[in-house]
Parts: structure tokens; C-alpha cells; sequence
């Protein structure tokens, strides 16, 4: 087979074979199909899009680039979820440990930062000697002693995914339905999961800014779970804003904690009792008492000490968790103040994901290296009043010629006007 031709025919829009695509994604994997040729194949995927054929063979073929775990021996309900990306997004730290406290297995495949999103990887490794990196093996004995692990793609596990994710983060190439539905369907099926939750992202902050695409973009992965046998429904929730306050890596560790303790920012608390109310559901063990007990088992201690006996387990400081100031520290910070009075809009919550990548949050090449220290807390939601020189955000930061890059992307995320915005809803629609 031709490569440039396989990349011209997609090019000029024409549906690819399975064939074609097999060779594609197995040639990606293996190497012997360079980046550069990849990086074209992708953008003429994302202005021609994929049927829904090629879509089926490209994301069988991204999920058997590896091994597709088999957990049946494993009792119990192995549930995950995913997101599709945001800004502040810390989600699956709170809810894994709390779908376990509810008695749910949670085998959790996560990603890294992607484009302006964070990564769970990304912000689990600022804890000191956490290992995303465990193997097969471990990943099945973590997961029959404590109930969940939190690992990222490995060589055996959609290592298509793997390659391609960090591909797509450096060329431009996320914001693509086929692509984002391949990527997340391929790694969620290789983990041998009973049934998926997936949190769809709409909004300013999102891969998917209008309602109809992130209502295409839930239904095409909902049809591609329930195709290939795992049950699967979405939320769709709002990016219009950054979920909690923290933006970075260790500082979303540490609102995490906060939130494993029952101290977290409410958004970030009610959109994980929301996501562990549909794993339970799904497995038939949700009830009109669900969300009580879940913000009970936040209140309790329950859910944090999990999450500890995970961090230990994939050998990652304790001591952090038990204080988290003890989590990587910045050199410098600086406050970010309102210029004039009115009420807080967000009309590019991107934006605020690029100034923390501007600090070093996140990559701008594959090759780059987070720093775990830095980051943004947003101190005000979407409609609020502030007047000028109200505190806004709070910079972290560790070099100096980040801080101007930073400061011009805030200014370009926020807006203060003079009428209340629109009010907005944390979660949209269920979809199942
Ligand atoms: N999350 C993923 O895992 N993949 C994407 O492409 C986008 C979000």
C-alpha cells in the first residue's frame, strides 16, 4: 500500500477501506509510518471527517494496537468514566476513589494535558514518585486489592492512542469528532470494563464549543461503546467557565484533596457525585439515597483514604496527601486584579488553559516537560459582581518571562460587562 496515496484519497474526501486504515494504524504503531505522514493524515481527517464505517475499523483497529484486558475474573462492577477535556477539569481523582467507596471497580486508562486541557496523568505524576507507568500485572493485583488504579496508555494498551494523542496535541489536530471519539473509545474498551460514563465537555473551554457538536461527538461514542458490547450513556456539561478554581497540575492535587474532604469548590463536588450517581446507575445500584451517601463518603474520609492507599500503592509520597503544601511549590506568585466594575463573563475559557500552559503546565511539543508547580487559581465565577481591583486570579509561577504571556491570555479569556450575564447550568442532559 501507498501511504501518500492513502493520505491524498482521504484528502480529497473518499472513504478509505478497512484495509487501508488497518495499514495505516498498524504502520503508526509499529514506526514504520513516520510522524510527519501521520501529522497529514490527520488534518485531512479533521476537515473530511470519517464515515461511520471508517470510524468503526479505525477504532476497532486503535483498540486491538494492543492488548484489550480481560477482567471477568476480577468480581465485581468494573466501571470507568472520561472526560472529553477542560479547563480545571479534576474530576476522575475524586471520582475513582469515590465510585470504589460505593463498591464500583474503577480500572482507570487515562490521558495527558491535550492542546488546552489538562491531563490526569499530568497532574497525578506532580505527586512525588507517583508511577502512571504500571504494568499489566500490577494493574490487575492493584485492582483486586484496593479496587482501582489510575494508569496511563502503555505499550501493550492502545498504544495507537498513546502515539497518536501526543501527535495530535502538537499539530493542531484535537478538535475532531472521529478523532476524539476514536482516541477515548479505544483506550476506555481496552481496559475490560463492564460499563463507561463519559462526561461530554460543551463550551468556550471545550474541544466542542456548540451543543450540537458535543451532542454529536456523546452519540458517536455512545454508539461505538454499545456497538462493541459496553454499555455506555454521557452527561454533557458545561466548560463555559473553569471547573473549581485550581488550573495546573499540583494545585488541582490540592483542590482534589480538598474535594476528597468534603472542602472542595461545590461545581467540581457535584459534577463527581453526578458522574458516580450514572457508574452506580448503570450498574443497577443507584437509588433516590445515592447522591446522600456519595457526599457522606466525601464527609467521612472515606473516599480520601482510598485515594491515599492508591497513591501508595503506585508509590507516590503519602505525606503529600496528608499535606499537601508538602506538594511542588512555586518560586513566585502574583494576583491578577479586575480593571473595572461589572459582572464576570468567560468568553474564552481556552484561554485560561493557555496561560497556564504559558507558565509551563503544559506541553507545547512533545518533548516538553511539565512544571508541576505552576498554575492559576480563578477566584470568581461566571456572574459575579466584582469591582475594580477585586482579587480575580492568583499566578504561580517559577519564570519570570512566563508571567507577561500568562497575564495577556487572562485578559483574553474574561470579560467584565455591565449587565448580569445569562446564568449557565453545571450539567445539560443525560444521554444514554
Ligand atoms: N480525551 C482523550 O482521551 N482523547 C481525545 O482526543 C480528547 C480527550
Amino acid at each position: 500500500m501507498n501511504v501518500v496515496e492513502i493520505i491524498r484519497k482521504k484528502r480529497s474526501g473518499e472513504e478509505l477501506s478497512a484495509d487501508e486504515l488497518s495499514y495505516f494504524i498498524d504502520g503508526y504503531t509499529e514506526g514504520s509510518i513516520p510522524d510527519y505522514q501521520v501529522s497529514a493524515f490527520l488534518m485531512a481527517v479533521f476537515f473530511k471527517g470519517m464515515s461511520k464505517k471508517e470510524l468503526g475499523v479505525w477504532t476497532h483497529r486503535m483498540l486491538h494496537s494492543g492488548e484489550v484486558l480481560d477482567l471477568s475474573d476480577i468480581p465485581g462492577h468494573k466501571v470507568d468514566k472520561h472526560s472529553t477535556g477542560g479547563i480545571g477539569d479534576k474530576v476522575s481523582l475524586i471520582l475513582a476513589p469515590l465510585a470504589v467507596a460505593a463498591g464500583l471497580k474503577v480500572p482507570m486508562i487515562s490521558g495527558r494535558g491535550l492542546g488546552h486541557t489538562g491531563g490526569t496523568l499530568d497532574k497525578l505524576e506532580s505527586i512525588p514518585g507517583f508511577n502512571v507507568n504500571l504494568s499489566i500485572e500490577a494493574y490487575r493485583k492493584q485492582l483486586l486489592k484496593l479496587g482501582c488504579t489510575l494508569i496511563g496508555q502503555t505499550g501493550q494498551i492502545a498504544p495507537a492512542d498513546k502515539k497518536l494523542y501526543a501527535l495530535r496535541d502538537v499539530t493542531g489536530t484535537v478538535e475532531c469528532i472521529p478523532l476524539i471519539a476514536s482516541s477515548i473509545m479505544s483506550k476506555k474498551l481496552a481496559e475490560g470494563i463492564d460499563s463507561l460514563v463519559l462526561d461530554v465537555k460543551v463550551g468556550s473551554g471545550a474541544f466542542m464549543k456548540t451543543f450540537e457538536d458535543a451532542e454529536l461527538l456523546a452519540r458517536t461514542m455512545i454508539d461505538i461503546g454499545n456497538e462493541m458490547g459496553t454499555p455506555t450513556r454521557a452527561l454533557m456539561t458545561d466548560m463555559n467557565q473553569p471547573l473549581g478554581q485550581a488550573i495546573g497540575n499540583a494545585i488541582e492535587v490540592k483542590e482534589s484533596i480538598d474535594t476528597l474532604r468534603g472542602e472542595g469548590p461545590k461545581d467540581v463536588e457535584d459534577i463527581s457525585v453526578a458522574l458516580v450517581h450514572e457508574m452506580l446507575d448503570l450498574t443497577g445500584l443507584a437509588d433516590e439515597n445515592t447522591d446522600a451517601m456519595l457526599r457522606a463518603k466525601l464527609r467521612d474520609g472515606s473516599a480520601l483514604k482510598i485515594f491515599r492507599d492508591i497513591v501508595e500503592a503506585q508509590g507516590g509520597d503519602v505525606a503529600t496527601i496528608d499535606d499537601p503544601s508538602l506538594l511542588p511549590q512555586p518560586q513566585h506568585r502574583t494576583f491578577y486584579k479586575a480593571q473595572s466594575d461589572g459582572f464576570i463573563r468567560f468568553p474564552n475559557v481556552a484561554n485560561l488553559g493557555f496561560a497556564a500552559l504559558e507558565l509551563g503546565a503544559g506541553r507545547r511539543t512533545k518533548e516538553d516537560e511539565i512544571d508541576p508547580a505552576v498554575g492559576l487559581y480563578c477566584f470568581v465565577e461566571h456572574g459575579q459582581k466584582v469591582k475594580k481591583g477585586d482579587t480575580l486570579f492568583e499566578i504561580l509561577y517559577n519564570d519570570v518571562a512566563t508571567l507577561t504571556p500568562c497575564q495577556e491570555r487572562i485578559a483574553a479569556s474574561i470579560h467584565i460587562q455591565q449587565s448580569a450575564p445569562e446564568t449557565l447550568q453545571l450539567i445539560y442532559k443525560k444521554l444514554e
